[in-house]
């Protein structure tokens, strides 16, 4: 294996108050390559300790990071944007390696993470408050809005840099400081990111890296401590859940992007093309390891069969491999673990009566790939239909009237996205209207955009990141009355 040399040449180490510094235990953990198993890199492993100390350091400059010009703000995201877009091929490099996905995909999540800079680099300069007059007449009321204060970012695996910059652009944005937790099966990509924002000027402490192989430890430091006012968390419900309990003993703000499982709709007068275009998006996208992936393909019976074994034709063109490979298209899932699970559901399904239209296994050697699969006749009663795959596995299952896809498409306590197609304008906006949901793809499988907010309702999560709603995460209102002169 040859490592990347934009690997080689990051630092490992934790980055607190603006220095890298090695875990005060000394301890270290190893980054492994998904596709091949080998170590790429070893990175400071941080524990309460450390993560106590980049909070001191974030509390510390908090008061003069709010007192910032919005325009310096975001000027240094501006840079940072320049500086990511510059730096794509390296950036793509590090993240294929340490997550699996393929270069050609890494790059688009460069463009995608990049422009959540840009984005809250012209947010930063539109934070507007109000001014009322009260009904009596007797007081004025100048309504303003202020940073939040000391931010906790959680981030996941699944994209290394956009679940990063989701969060990191609107904090800076708003005025926060923040102490930030990557994924520790993906750190390295969040080292390159906070390397661009201390070269794009963002001053010491008001970002403050720590990872760690005991997210427990290191976050319940945070989470404990009333110094830090919000919670910004991308990952699993039942992780999100004991967030949510933890942030209730400090009142603090919070924000959850956590699991789906997403219903795909496709309507008998579908346009066929584009439903195919739009499940394998939606699916195949990251290998299928996405909050948003399409879960349960509900597709009607007059089409069923006919979509089964085009998507099929389209999984089966695919190549498997090293992401770092020219002309591979998925990648490896991101660990054994990830790879059993995919393993279990598919025979599951299978034991219940789906039939495998391709794929249902795992190619010969090292790495934790799995063949993209399609299987049909799905029983609503397998593991697959309440489990997030998280693998390029699309299950397909018929149905026969509105009324019953959109049941199917709500039989679940989750509501991140849910997709939709037909040519019915009526059905269009009535199905829609009625998915319970926070983001529906109409005739197409991508519903991801900086500029639009991200989230769901139900189990999957509270706010929005991303759009004008991102920043407003950030910020607190503060009401200033004083009599009408
Ligand atoms: C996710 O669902 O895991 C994030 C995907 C996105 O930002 O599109």
């Amino acid at each position: 294996m040859t490592t990347p040399a934009a690997v080689s040449k990051l630092n490992t180490n934790l980055f607190i108050d603006g220095q890298w510094v090695p875990a005060r235990s000394g301890a270290t953990f190893d980054v492994v390559n998904p596709a091949t198993e080998e170590v790429l890199a070893v990175v400071a492993d941080g524990a309460a300790a450390d993560a106590t100390a980049a909070l001191d350091a974030a509390v510390a400059v908090q008061a003069e990071w709010a007192a910032t010009a919005p325009r310096e703000r975001g000027e240094i995201l501006r840079r940072a944007f320049e500086l990511i877009t510059e730096r794509t091929d390296e950036i793509a490099s590090i993240m294929t390696a340490e997550m699996g996905k393929p270069l050609a995909e890494a790059k688009g999540e460069v463009a995608y993470g990049a422009e959540f800079f840009r984005w809250f680099s012209e947010e930063a300069v539109r934070i507007s408050g109000d001014q009322l007059l009260a009904p009596d007449g007797k007081t004025r009321y100048f309504v303003q809005r202020q940073p939040v204060g000391p931010c906790v970012l959680v981030t996941p695996w699944n994209f290394p840099l956009a679940m990063g910059t989701r969060k990191i652009g609107p904090a800076v944005a708003a005025g926060c400081t923040m102490v930030f937790k990557p994924a520790e099966l993906t750190p390295l990509t969040s080292l390159a990111l906070v390397e661009i924002l201390a070269e794009a000027g963002l001053p010491d402490g008001v970002l403050n890296v720590v990872n760690t192989t005991d997210p427990g430890d290191v976050v319940t430091a945070w989470m404990t401590d009333p110094r830090a006012r919000k919670v910004s968390f991308t990952g699993s419900t039942p992780v999100g859940k004991q967030l949510l309990k933890q942030a209730a003993d400090n009142v603090m703000r919070t924000s959850m992007e956590l699991g789906g499982n997403a219903p795909f709709l496709v309507f008998d007068d579908a346009d066929l093309d584009v439903a195919i275009g739009g499940a394998m998006a939606a699916k195949m996208r990251n290998m299928g390891e996405a909050c948003v992936a399409a879960n349960r393909i509900y597709v009607q019976s007059g089409v069923a069969e006919e979509f089964s074994n085009r998507l099929a034709e389209k999984m089966r063109a695919l190549t498997v491999g090293d992401g770092a490979t020219e002309g591979v298209g998925v990648g490896p899932l991101i660990e054994q673990k990830a790879l059993d699970k995919v393993v279990q559901l598919v025979d599951d399904a299978v034991e219940r009566g789906a039939e495998v239209k391709v794929g249902g296994d795992r190619p010969e050697g090292d790495g934790f790939f799995y063949n993209p699969t399609v299987l049909s006749n799905v029983s609503s009663e397998s593991d697959l239909m309440s489990t997030e795959i998280f693998g390029p596995v699309a299950a397909v299952v018929p149905f026969d009237t509105e009324e019953e896809a959109i049941a199917l498409a709500n039989a679940t306590p989750f509501g991140l996205a849910g997709y939709l197609f037909t040519t019915d304008l009526n059905r269009a906006f009535r199905v829609s209207d009625a998915m319970e949901v926070g983001m529906v793809g109409l005739n197409t499988g991508i519903v991801s955009n900086p500029a639009a907010p991200f989230g769901g309702i139900k189990q999957s999560g509270l706010g929005r990141e991303g759009g004008s709603e991102g920043i407003d995460e950030f910020l607190e209102v503060k009401l200033i009355a004083m009599p009408q002169p």
